[in-house]
């Protein structure tokens, strides 16, 4: 069981519906032109394709027709109700790094307003940040997209900014334990609803979060195409300094992926960028989970 619900949970109605001292980013290797595969179809038919059936291909989940969470108003709220929202969203935030992916979903799953919550408190987060990592990914994508035709998956979504924002212009598969947007499917990012070899850039921002994360790595190459990309963003206190960052390199080795760029020049965030090398099956089991959690002080 995952956790039990705390007091303080109302269950509001579902509707239907730069750093000192920063540092580089460093380029490992150039990535290879990789050529595309001919099985996958052009943009626009894929577009299409999604449009009408947007997780049709699935493996062994089949997502079912979820309600779309309804984030709560933050404006106008007393000091005691910010308060008592952010405790909300450190107890939450904690509880996912504390819980397996399967535990996390269930728990969603029976409580959706606390996904909400926990969003409103993240979104709270990171007005403070100088730039919120999904940003520099958009970024990086719109550019790719000028002259690439790219099937994206991202992992932990939260709001599905990527989709939204590139909806137009890529076909983006966004997963998470529960839906706040119309873009989400719901779905643990430990078994995605997309076939073998069938993703050109699997993205996880912010979200390799529960106990088996490491099974998440390992579905993402299974997703994967050979030689598509991962790009991974988390918070640099998560790799406990550059030795863990090393280990960690290591082993999205061990999981089949290369890793071609590092990015440090933030202070709070470093993402990295890898290429999928392998195309054996990955047992997660073998993966010895190297990051630590992400726990927020009291106050
Ligand atoms: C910190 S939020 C970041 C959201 C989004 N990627 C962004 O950058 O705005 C992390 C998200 O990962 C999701 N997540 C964590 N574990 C997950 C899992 N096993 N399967 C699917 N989503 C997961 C959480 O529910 C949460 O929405």
């Amino acid at each position: 069981m995952f956790f039990n619900v705390p007091s303080w949970n109302l269950g509001e109605p579902v509707v239907d519906a730069k750093k000192k001292g920063a540092k580089k980013t460093v380029k490992e290797s150039q990535p290879d032109a990789a050529p595309r595969p001919t099985n996958i179809p052009k943009r626009k038919e894929k577009v299409e394709r999604e449009k009408s059936n947007p997780a049709k291909k699935s493996r062994s989940v089949e997502p079912v027709q979820h309600k779309i969470v309804e984030l709560p108003q933050t404006k106008g709220k007393s000091k005691e109700e910010s308060k008592l929202s952010g405790a909300r969203f450190r107890f939450l935030n904690q509880k996912l790094y504390e819980s397996s992916s399967n535990e996390a979903l269930s728990y969603f799953r029976q409580h959706p307003t606390d996904f909400a919550h926990y969003h409103v408190g993240f979104r709270e987060q990171t007005k403070a940040w100088p730039v919120n990592p999904v940003d520099l990914f958009i970024d990086r994508l719109n550019k790719r997209l000028n002259n690439e035709k790219l099937l994206i998956a991202d992992l932990g979504c939260g709001e599905a900014k990527i989709a939204e924002t590139l909806h137009k212009r890529a076909v983006v598969h966004s997963f998470d334990l529960a839906a706040v947007s119309e873009f989400v499917t719901v779905a643990s990012m430990t078994d995605v609803p997309l076939e073998d070899s069938s993703v050109d850039v699997v993205i996880f921002c912010l979200s390799l979060m529960n106990t088996d994360y490491t099974a998440a790595l390992a579905e993402a190459n299974r997703i994967l195409r050979a030689n598509g990309e991962l790009w991974i963003s988390e918070v640099a206190s998560r790799f406990d300094g550059k030795h863990g960052l090393d280990e960690f390199v290591k082993s999205l080795q061990t999981a089949g992926f290369s890793t071609f760029e590092r990015d440090t020049s933030n202070a709070v965030f470093i993402s990295l960028y890898a290429k999928k090398h392998s195309k054996a099956k990955i047992d997660a089991k073998r993966l010895k989970p190297i990051l630590k959690p992400c726990l927020y002080k009291k106050r």
